[in-house]
């Protein structure tokens, strides 16, 4: 098994190894030697029917009572209403604050559940069991939690760390192939911005491979990014790499485009501005380009430049009249750019294809 451990303000393990669902009340028992919390998991219908049951019987056959609330899947549900139906659920199963939540799904469970947990009686200790690899790699390390509100994505959220992150990789095997792909646009992500031998290993077409690798991989880069900014106040940054274009392409699109097509095609915009800009040597987003292509991930998608910026403009990371964009130097290695909004069009107009 492998363990990494995240050293943010409140310290805790991520484990990673095929079929842990299975020792689950070992894990556990690492955490809570002492005492015999209660378990509240939460998860959507999805995931419910695949791997609740297997969740709930190990549990119980550690001898920890256990209750569960079901909503349905998608980012729609990941709203406050959603959220209060939660803490009724959590006063009704007399929840209290030496219990525990357990975020059992994606990056929509696990931000929502984690939400709950932190701030249901001022805060309730979670673990998170990530089932997409989005969520593996991505959203349960690092204590983002939130929710969207018709404003915005993610705008209501608080910095709540689990206790616990549990990869069971198996879980992968039931993810239909188009939500995988989303997690392997950020998984290109973290290779293209920290790690040029990660990109290798994606860019060579090696993820089946190489898959609880590359989920390793990724966690520990987004340890060292999180451990020196846990509250997203500088280097964190980074992570948005693709992100602002993506965000506003998304957005664009009405969100029929997915979050990880969004960022796709976000990375290979930045990555033609930064090449026509003189930032990023020629050829960077002709790979970029091979890589995503090995997971049918999109690279292009038509929006007029005033939008594209307009949308960027709108981006909660927008500090006063500037925005920080995160650049590509080389394959591995970013830098971040602060920009004024005048400014961004002819940069942006750069990563258009024309
Ligand atoms: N907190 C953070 O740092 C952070 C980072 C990135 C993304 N996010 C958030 O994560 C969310 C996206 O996460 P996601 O891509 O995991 O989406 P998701 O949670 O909606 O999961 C995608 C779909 O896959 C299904 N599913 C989950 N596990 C499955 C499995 N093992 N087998 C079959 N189906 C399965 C779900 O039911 C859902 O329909 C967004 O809301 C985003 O804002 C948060
Ligand atoms: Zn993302």
């Amino acid at each position: 098994m492998k363990t990494i451990e995240i050293n943010t303000g409140r310290p805790y393990m991520i484990k990673v190894e095929e079929g842990l669902l299975d020792h689950l009340p070992q894990l556990i028992y690492e955490v809570y030697a002492k005492r015999k919390p209660s378990f509240a998991i939460i998860t959507d219908d999805t995931v419910d029917m695949l791997y609740s049951a297997k969740v709930m019987c190990a549990l119980r056959d550690g001898g920890y009572q256990v209750c569960k609330f079901v909503f349905p899947h998608g980012e729609a549900s990941k709203n406050l209403s959603v959220v209060h139906d939660v803490y009724s659920f959590l006063c009704e199963h007399q929840i209290t604050r030496t219990d525990v939540i357990i975020a059992l799904g994606g990056g929509v469970v696990g931000d929502l559940a984690g939400f709950a947990a932190a701030t249901y009686l001022r805060g309730i200790d979670f673990i998170q069991i990530p089932t997409t690899f989005l969520a593996m790699i991505d959203s349960s390390v690092g204590g983002k939690t939130g929710v969207d509100i018709p404003q915005g994505k993610n705008l209501i959220g608080a910095f709540w760390q689990p206790v616990l992150v549990v990869c069971d990789p198996l879980t992968l095997t039931t993810l239909p192939a188009e939500t995988y792909a989303d997690g392997i646009a950020e998984a290109v992500k973290y290779g293209a911005i920290l790690d040029e031998k990660l990109f290798g290993i994606l860019e060579n077409n090696r993820l089946e491979q190489y898959q609880d690798h590359v989920i390793c991989r990724c966690i520990e880069l987004k340890k060292q990014v999180v451990e020196q900014d846990e509250r997203d106040q500088g280097q964190r940054q980074c992570l948005n790499f693709g992100h602002t274009f993506g965000h506003a392409i998304e957005k664009y699109s009405n969100f029929s485009l997915s979050h990880g097509k969004g960022v796709a095609i976000g990375m290979v915009m930045m990555a033609k501005a930064c090449e026509n800009a003189g930032i990023t040597p020629a050829g960077t987003s002709v790979r970029l380009i091979r890589c995503l292509n090995n997971y049918h991930l999109p690279c292009t998608y038509p929006i007029p430049l005033d939008i594209l910026c307009e949308n960027c403009m709108g981006d909660k990371k927008r500090a006063g009249s500037k925005i920080t964009l995160c650049v590509l130097k080389r394959i591995g290695e970013y830098a971040l750019y602060p920009i004024e909004a005048e400014n961004l069009s002819s940069f942006a107009g750069g990563g258009l294809y024309e």
